[in-house]
C-alpha cells in the first residue's frame, strides 16, 4: 500500500484536494431548511450532494461528523428519526448538504412510507443541480434487498451516487476489506454507480478527509 492509495486500492486524493475538502467543511454549516412536501423543495441553485441510506445507517451522524458540527442533523438509536429532506449550507459555500430520510424503516406506518418514498424518489429523480447521492451502506451488514432498489432507481434516473461504508469501527480491518471488495464486485456493472467505494467511520474520523475531499471536487464540476 502506498500512501497514494487506500487499502482498497483505490486512488486517494491528493493533497491538494484533501485540503480543499478541508477548508470547505471548516466553514460554518448550518441548518437550512426541512422539505417534507416536493412544493418545499428550495429553487434550484447551489449543487446538490444527498446523503442516502437505509434507517440507522449513519447518514445524520455522517453529516455531523464532516462539517464537525454536533447536533447540526439530529441523529438517534431510533430508526426514521429524519422524516423529511433536510438542507445545510454554509456561507460562500457552493453547495448544500442534504440528510435523507431513510428507507427500510420496517415500524413506520404505511401512509408516513408512502409519502416520503414518494418525496424522495421525485427528489432523486428530478432535482438538476443533485451532483451525486452518496448512498450509506452499514459496513457490518453490506448490501440489502432495499438498497439494490434504490441503486436500480438511481441508475434508471442516471443520477450519479457513489456508495459509502459507514460504522467502520465496528469490524475488524479484515472484514471491512471483504465487505469492501463484495460491495465493489456488486456494483461493477451499474451505470451511474461512482466504482470507487469509500469507508467511513463518523465515531473515529476514518475516511472523512477523503469524502470531503470527494465532495469538494463536485463544486468543481
Ligand atoms: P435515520 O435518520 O433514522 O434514517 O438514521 P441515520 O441514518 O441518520 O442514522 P444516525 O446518524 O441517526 O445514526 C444511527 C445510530 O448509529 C446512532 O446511534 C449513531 O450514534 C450510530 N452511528 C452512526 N455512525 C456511526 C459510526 O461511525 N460508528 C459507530 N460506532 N456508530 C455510529
Ligand atoms: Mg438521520
Amino acid at each position: 500500500m502506498t500512501n497514494t492509495e487506500d487499502r482498497d486500492g483505490a486512488k486517494a486524493p491528493s493533497e491538494e484536494e484533501i485540503e480543499a475538502g478541508r477548508l470547505l467543511f471548516r466553514k460554518p454549516w448550518g441548518f437550512v431548511t426541512s422539505v417534507a412536501r416536493l412544493d418545499q423543495l428550495p429553487e434550484e441553485g447551489l449543487v446538490e450532494v444527498a446523503f442516502a441510506g437505509r434507517s440507522n445507517v449513519g447518514k445524520s451522524s455522517l453529516i455531523n461528523a464532516l462539517t464537525g458540527v454536533k447536533g447540526l442533523a439530529r441523529t438517534s438509536n431510533t430508526p426514521g428519526r429524519t422524516q423529511m429532506l433536510n438542507y445545510f449550507g454554509a456561507p460562500e459555500a457552493p453547495l448544500a448538504l442534504v440528510d435523507m430520510p431513510g428507507y427500510g424503516y420496517a415500524q413506520a406506518p404505511k401512509a408516513l412510507v408512502e409519502a416520503w418514498t414518494d418525496l424522495v424518489y421525485t427528489y432523486l429523480q428530478g432535482r438538476a443541480r443533485l451532483r451525486r447521492v452518496f448512498v450509506l451502506i452499514d459496513s457490518r451488514h453490506g448490501l440489502k434487498a432495499n438498497d439494490l432498489e434504490v441503486l436500480s432507481l438511481l441508475d434508471r434516473a442516471a443520477v450519479s451516487y457513489q456508495l459509502v461504508l459507514t460504522k467502520a469501527d465496528k469490524i475488524k480491518p479484515g472484514q471491512l476489506q471483504r465487505v469492501m471488495q463484495d460491495t465493489a464486485k456488486a456494483i461493477a456493472k451499474r451505470p451511474a454507480a461512482y466504482p470507487e467505494i469509500i469507508a467511513t467511520s463518523s465515531e473515529k474520523g476514518e475516511g472523512l478527509a477523503h469524502l470531503r475531499a470527494e465532495i469538494h471536487k463536485l463544486t468543481l464540476m
